[in-house]
């Protein structure tokens, strides 16, 4: 993968960094990349959002509606490897109104070439401590597809913990995964939440 970045745009803000990983802030230039890398790989949408890939148009239109170009800490983001800032997907808490009608979800969506590194739990961790440790969050939820079961183990791995499923008219069927701010402050020091 290739550097994205350009120089004829402002530096976007960085939301999270782990030790391997930046998320921040969209940027123009990253459209047609998560085009080509995400939204348009059938491999990679199968089980997110409406499951099917996205044409460039609508990809944009998507960006453009749901992803965070400005200041904004929460929100869909885009999800960078070090050192070089390729761009692998993206990630973010953004808001849900399901099962209940006002939390955040954490999520993470990667293009093939990042699967299996353990990015997604990373991401993840670092995810939960701030929606936990900064916004104050009392409960977050992850939502995935039921037969996903690399998400579902990665959701597991982080200590959320399966609640139930739900379906909306605008999604298809999800499990929902839950962890609470007690959960959070009571879980046992993994690896990453010490790093
Ligand atoms: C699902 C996804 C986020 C996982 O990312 P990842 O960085 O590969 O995940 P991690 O390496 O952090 O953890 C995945 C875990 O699931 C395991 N796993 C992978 N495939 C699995 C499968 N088919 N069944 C069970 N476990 C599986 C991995 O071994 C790993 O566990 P381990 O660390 O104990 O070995 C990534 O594959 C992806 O982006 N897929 C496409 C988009 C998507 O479905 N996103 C989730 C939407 S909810």
């Amino acid at each position: 993968m290739t550097d994205s970045s350009s120089s004829a745009e402002p530096t976007p803000i960085v939301i999270l960094t782990t030790p391997r990983l930046v998320l921040r802030a969209t940027t123009d230039a990253d459209i047609a990349v998560m085009h080509e890398r995400v939204f348009g790989d059938a491999d990679v949408m199968r089980n997110v959002f409406l499951g099917d890939v996205m044409t460039k148009e609508r990809a944009q239109g998507f960006m453009r509606e749901h992803f965070t170009f400005g200041a904004n800490r929460t929100g869909i983001a885009i999800l960078t490897e070090k050192p070089n800032g390729n761009v692998i997907g993206f990630a973010g808490l953004f808001p849900c109104t399901a099962p209940y009608a006002d939390d955040l979800e954490i999520g993470f969506v990667m293009a093939k070439e990042a699967w299996g590194k353990g990015y997604a739990t990373e991401i993840g961790a670092a995810q939960l401590a701030m929606g936990f440790e900064e916004l104050g969050c009392q409960r977050l939820l992850g939502l995935v597809e039921p037969r996903n079961a690399a998400s579902i183990h990665a959701l597991t791995k982080l200590g959320m913990r399966y609640l139930k499923d739900v379906t909306s008219t605008t999604r298809p069927p999800r499990s929902v995964y839950i962890m609470s701010a007690d959960e959070w402050r009571n879980r046992p020091l993994s690896r990453a939440a010490r790093e």
